[in-house]
């Protein structure tokens, strides 16, 4: 029986029709074989793929989206598959963040421009959660999220090694001479077991874990493994779910309020998430009007405990954290900072889905009461150095490094690093700072993970692991140490950043969120009357992007795409 409440689905405009237009929109589909019953006024659900071979870690999407395509159909709706750009992290240069907004508006075109009524995003590699969720926000259909799911755990020589995590570990044995290259190799193939995003609690697991936190997805999206045939049954359950979503016009803006990101904030903390959640959160809040800000993160979140004892900064791995009882189970250890009444994609509040969620191993998913890190979170630094503000991971920082002050070792640009950091004669000990220009959102383009500055072997070699780094880029959620990243405004925008000289002295201090450039401010002055912009791309997307992203602490996001169009498309096309 029809409800007369609702308004007509969306889809009919296209197939609801008769005569010339009605002939256009149904025919070519018919092409698939789709008898004409499937038009006959079902929620037509598009199913947004980015799967490629290009970005491994969503190498299983097209059996994913076979899953979902069943659920679809058991409901009464009519899934049609589309491909969007698929952003794969480590293949992709300069940087695949380069392209986030790239692909946003590819997934917010799509999705707007053809006869769609609720929409499935398919979503894995880093960037193709926040590519995704930003560009249907700026449609606001009702919206489901089924994550990849993590690969089965590494392992090599009898012991786990975690996506770049391992990576980065071993890079530096290399680096120290403690491991040969024969070894490293190797190791390859031992760490990258399956398809499946990073097991590691790296930017990926992140914003799953961001996705399920927000009720974005159905509960479990973000640990299963993505060989796991849980996860196909939650695609199944999911793509059943979007029909029902569309019948009660559930749509992404009644989920993603500002009480669902609050949540996923502490959610952040208590995984001891990514620092690249910061900007995509703040870019995903953006595109839906709800106010959320840098400060944010530091005032909800920061005082939170991190009850997750995964990589990068403890022992386990993202399988372990599936077994021990995945999300939900941390979600209920700290139930009493969330707002529980949060909406959900499945129609019950957060609080209703993790309310007799069980752990199955402590010690992977510490208790409340004995956390795995006392406090995490991202805390956000502000002085003379940052005036907008930069972040740091404190969980994945040295104790001894969050309050110090050291002498500058500057390096203009990522060219300039690469070219010194291994000469022996560069005058750095252990208490130095490294600094990192131009690896902004303008500057790489594109605010490149490369804030965790590799350090130089002549400390490595001296047992040394962590130096204080400061930077305008971005750091991998697989990375670790006293980093201090997106610093705003950027080097390349004229922050202060660009002013820093060798042999400054620079003043961190964690606790006081403090990050301070010991220069006076005639000597500053100085500077910056004899500073000028690097050369700016001269055309294509990255000219489109340069003159148009905003700095990190507002989630570089481009300044035209902020908010949304809705789904109205007036015109037909024939
Ligand atoms: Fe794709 Fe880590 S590189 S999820």
């Amino acid at each position: 029986m029809s409800d007369f409440r609702k308004p007509p689905l969306r889809s009919r405009q296209w197939f609801g029709r008769d005569g010339k237009q009605g002939f256009y929109y149904r025919s070519w589909l018919k092409g698939l074989g789709l008898p004409h019953d499937l038009f006959d006024g079902r929620p037509v659900i598009g199913i947004c793929n980015t799967w490629s071979e290009l970005t491994p870690c969503n190498s299983s999407f097209r059996e994913l989206a076979e899953h979902v395509k069943r659920g679809v159909y058991e409901a009464g709706g009519l899934p049609l598959e589309f491909p969007a750009m698929s952003l794969g992290e480590t293949q992709m240069r300069p940087t695949a963040m380069l392209f986030r907004n790239l692909a946003s508006m590819d997934v917010e075109e799509s999705i707007r421009a053809n006869p769609i009524d609720g929409v499935v995003l398919l979503m894995g590699c880093d960037k193709t959660t926040p590519s995704l969720l930003m560009g249907a926000a700026s449609v606001d259909l009702p919206t489901i999220g089924v994550s990849g799911g993590p690969s089965l755990s590494g392992h090599w020589r009898g012991r786990p090694v975690g996506s770049g995590t391992g990576v980065i570990e071993m890079s530096e044995m290399v680096r120290a001479g403690t491991l040969s290259q024969d070894e490293f190799t190797e190791a390859e193939a031992c760490m990258q077991r399956s398809k499946g995003s990073c097991m590691t609690m790296g930017t990926a697991s992140t914003m799953a874990s961001m996705v399920e936190a927000m009720g974005m997805s159905l509960p479990e999206n973000a640990a299963i493994p993505a060989v796991d045939s849980r996860r196909f049954r939650l695609a199944h359950l999911s793509g059943r779910r979007i029909v029902e979503m569309v019948r009660e016009d559930l749509r992404m803006s009644k989920v993603l309020t500002r009480a669902a990101f609050a949540n996923a904030i502490r959610a952040n903390a208590a995984i001891g998430g990514s620092t690249n959640a910061v900007i995509h959160l703040l870019a995903i809040a953006g595109r839906l009007g709800v106010p959320l800000t840098l400060d944010d993160w530091d005032a909800l979140g920061s005082r939170l405990p991190c009850l997750l004892n995964l990589k990068p900064s403890g022992e386990y791995l993202m399988e372990d954290f599936y077994y021990a009882g995945g999300l939900p189970a941390v979600l209920r250890q700290i139930a009493a900072h969330l707002d529980l009444d949060a909406a959900t994609v499945n129609g019950r509040t957060l609080g209703q889905n993790i309310a007799d969620a069980p752990c199955w191993n402590h010690e992977v998913i510490r208790p409340l009461g004995d956390p795995f890190k006392a406090e995490a979170g991202i805390a956000v630094l502000r002085g003379n150095l940052a005036p907008d503000g930069a972040v740091i991971k404190p969980s994945a920082a040295s104790p001894h490094l969050l309050r110090h002050r050291g002498r500058a070792v500057v390096f203009e640009d990522i060219e300039d690093f690469k070219a010194r950091i291994d000469d022996e004669a560069l005058d750095i000990d252990e208490s130095c700072v490294m600094v990192l220009k131009h690896c902004g959102p303008r500057g790489y383009p594109g605010m490149a993970e490369v804030g965790n500055m590799p350090l130089p072997p002549k400390l490595l070699r001296r047992g040394v692991t962590d130096l204080v780094r400061i930077s305008d880029a971005r750091m991998s959620g697989t990375a670790y140490g006293t980093v201090v990243l997106h610093v705003s405004p950027e080097a390349a925008a004229g922050g202060p950043l660009a002013l820093v000289r060798e042999g400054d002295f620079i003043e961190l201090d964690v606790p006081g969120r403090r990050l301070h450039l010991d220069v006076p401010d005639a000597e500053l002055a100085r500077r910056r009357a004899a500073w000028a912009p690097p050369p700016a791309p001269a055309r294509g997307w990255a000219k489109l992007y340069v003159d148009h992203v905003q700095q990190a602490h507002l989630g570089a996001d481009l300044d035209f795409l902020a908010g949304g169009s809705g789904d109205a498309v007036a015109r037909d096309s024939h």
